[in-house]
């Protein structure tokens, strides 16, 4: 495997093995080269390609990641039916610049015997760490792997998942990895749909009602910045978004937008963070909320 072209290569090198990862990111290494990476579960899209074209602004080579992780699903939720396209996701990443990929299998991540875990507190408490218990210790676990595996100067991660972001950011701090960890603004659709890949479980009806819970967020917190009181809105948006069709709600809260602690009003950087169903997608969004005066 040695991929060490100036120009992205395509068809994309694609790398099994920490070994052969290793080897190319010493080999960049050797002449001189930065490295940042993208960790994805695959499933990409322009949200994805714009995490890897950041990358490439911080760094000389982009090695993108494609590991749906077992370890941050519950048993009753999507790993078995997670999207995946290797082959189509490896063009996509080719066409966006990306220098190689690196796609382990789940034995060679978790292999026989595999017993170690890692536990996270402080961002991850509460909004999804409430309604999805096993998440973030598998993100930190499998995103710990990932950064000794291929020891990255920096790595790129979407603020779609704000709190993922935040936890990720704490955890590299804590355990002194010597990673930089960069946010990228969520990228949506024209209609202002967070792109993920779990839209694709969205019917057609429900993809047209699917905005609404970006419009609601935005539209509080433009509320919450001119002076407005956080319960009110609150209500506000969960009452647009149940009219627009969203079943059940798991959480609509308004947080400190870097410690993620629960706030009553927006006297500093705010966010407003959301998860809520539709059909049978688990939609989560945010939104960022400047102190009011
Ligand atoms: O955001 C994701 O796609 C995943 O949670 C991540 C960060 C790649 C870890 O599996």
């Amino acid at each position: 495997m040695t991929p060490t072209a100036a120009q992205p290569s395509s068809p994309l090198p694609i790398m099994k093995t920490v070994g052969d990862l290793r080897a190319q990111v010493a080999a960049w290494r050797r002449d001189g080269l930065t490295v940042a990476l993208v960790p994805t579960m695959g499933a990409l899209h322009d949200g994805h390609l714009g995490l890897v074209r950041r990358a490439r602004d911080l760094a000389d080579r982009v090695v993108a990641t494609i590991f749906v992780n077992p370890t941050q699903f519950a048993p009753h939720e999507d790993f078995d039916r997670y999207p995946r396209d290797e082959a189509g996701d490896a063009t996509k990443l080719a066409g966006a610049g990306c220098h190689a990929l690196y796609a382990p299998d789940v034995r060679a991540m978790y292999p026989q015997g595999f017993a170690t875990a890692i536990s996270v507190g402080g961002p991850a408490e509460g909004l999804c760490g409430t309604f999805r218990p096993q998440m973030f210790g598998g993100v930190a676990l499998v995103v710990t792997k990932l950064f000794l595996q291929a020891l990255p100067d920096v790595a790129v991660f979407g603020e779609k998942d704000y709190q993922q972001l935040m936890v990720i950011r704490r955890f590299t701090r804590d355990l002194d990895i010597p990673v930089r960890v960069e946010g990228l603004p969520t990228v949506r659709e024209a209609d202002g749909l967070a792109m993920s890949s779990r839209n694709a479980y969205l019917s057609a009806d429900e993809r047209s009602r699917a905005p609404e819970l970006y419009r609601a967020l935005t539209a509080a917190a433009e509320a919450l910045a001119r002076g407005g009181e956080a319960d009110g809105a609150l209500t506000a948006i969960r009452s647009r978004i149940a009219e627009a069709g969203f079943g059940s709600i798991d959480y609509v809260e308004l947080r400190d937008a870097e410690t993620l602690e629960p706030v009553t009003a927006a006297l500093r950087p705010a966010r407003l963070l959301a998860a809520a169903w539709m059909g049978k997608a688990r939609l989560i969004d945010n939104v960022g909320v400047p102190p009011s005066l």
